[in-house]
C-alpha cells in the first residue's frame, strides 16, 4: 500500500516556461486602459484645469513605464529564472514607443499649435525639452526594428548593438522627467534608481559573460 503510494504521479507544477495564453492579450488590453482613461476624461471634462498639459504628462509617463518595463524583462530572467517577460519585451518596447508618439504628438501638435520654429526653438532652449527629444529619436529605430524581417536584415549582432540603445534611451528619458519636475524629485528618483539598477544587472551580466568565455592564460 505504501508502496502504491510511492508511485502515484505527482500533480504537475505548473512550469516557469508553460505557455501563458492570457499574457499578450492582457498586456496589450491593459496597454490600452491609460489611453482610453485620457480619452475618456477628456470629452468629460475631467482633465483638470489644463487638460492638455494634463494629458501630455500622462502619456509621458506610461511611455516611461513601458520603457522601464521592457528594460525590466532580460533582468528578470537572469536574476528570477522567469522567462514569460522575455516574451512580452518586444510588445513593451513598442509601446513606450506608441506612447511615446502619442505624448510628442501632443506636445507638437496641441501644446505648440504646429509652429515648428517655436517647437525647435523650444527643443533648443530647454534642456528637459531636449533630453524627450533624445529619447524620442532613439525610441524610433528601436520601434521600427522590432520585427523579426529587421532582426534578419541587420544580422542578430548589429541587431543587438542597436537595441542597447534602449537602456541610453532609459537614462535620457528619466533624465527628461527629472529636469522636468522643479519640486519634488521623488516620483523621478524611483524611476532613476531603477534604470540605474537594471543597467547594472545588465553590465554585471555582460561581465560575467566575458569573464566566463576568457580563454585561460595557462
Ligand atoms: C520630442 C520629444 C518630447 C517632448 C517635446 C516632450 C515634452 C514634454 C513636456 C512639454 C512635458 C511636460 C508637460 C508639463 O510640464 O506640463 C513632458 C513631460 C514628461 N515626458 Fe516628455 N517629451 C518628449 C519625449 C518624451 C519621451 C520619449 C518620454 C518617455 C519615454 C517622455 C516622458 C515624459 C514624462 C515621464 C513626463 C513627466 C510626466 C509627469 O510629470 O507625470 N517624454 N514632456
Amino acid at each position: 500500500m505504501r508502496a502504491e503510494a510511492a508511485v502515484q504521479p505527482r500533480p504537475a507544477r505548473p512550469s516557469r516556461t508553460a505557455p501563458l495564453p492570457w499574457l499578450m492579450p492582457g498586456v496589450l488590453g491593459g496597454a490600452l486602459a491609460p489611453l482610453a482613461s485620457i480619452a475618456f476624461r477628456a470629452t468629460q471634462g475631467e482633465l483638470g484645469a489644463n487638460p492638455i498639459a494634463q494629458a501630455l504628462n500622462e502619456l509621458g509617463l506610461v511611455a516611461l513605464v513601458f520603457l522601464v518595463a521592457s528594460l525590466a524583462c532580460t533582468p528578470a530572467k537572469t536574476l528570477l529564472g522567469w522567462t514569460w517577460p522575455i516574451r512580452l519585451r518586444r510588445t513593451l518596447g513598442v509601446l513606450a514607443a506608441v506612447y511615446a508618439t502619442l505624448h510628442v504628438t501632443t506636445y507638437v501638435a496641441l501644446d505648440q499649435g504646429l509652429d515648428l520654429e517655436a517647437i525647435v526653438a523650444d527643443v533648443l532652449k530647454r534642456k528637459f525639452i531636449f533630453a524627450g527629444a533624445a529619447t524620442f529619436a532613439m525610441l524610433v529605430p528601436l520601434a521600427l526594428t522590432s520585427t523579426n524581417a529587421a532582426v534578419r536584415r541587420l544580422g542578430f549582432a548589429r541587431w543587438k548593438r542597436l537595441h542597447r540603445l534602449a537602456y541610453a534611451a532609459g537614462a535620457t528619458g528619466t533624465l527628461h522627467f527629472i529636469w522636468r519636475v522643479k519640486k519634488d524629485l521623488r516620483e523621478p528618483a524611483l524611476y532613476a534608481l531603477m534604470v540605474s539598477a537594471l543597467l547594472l544587472v545588465r553590465i554585471v551580466m555582460q561581465l560575467r559573460t566575458r569573464i566566463a568565455r576568457a580563454p585561460l592564460s595557462h
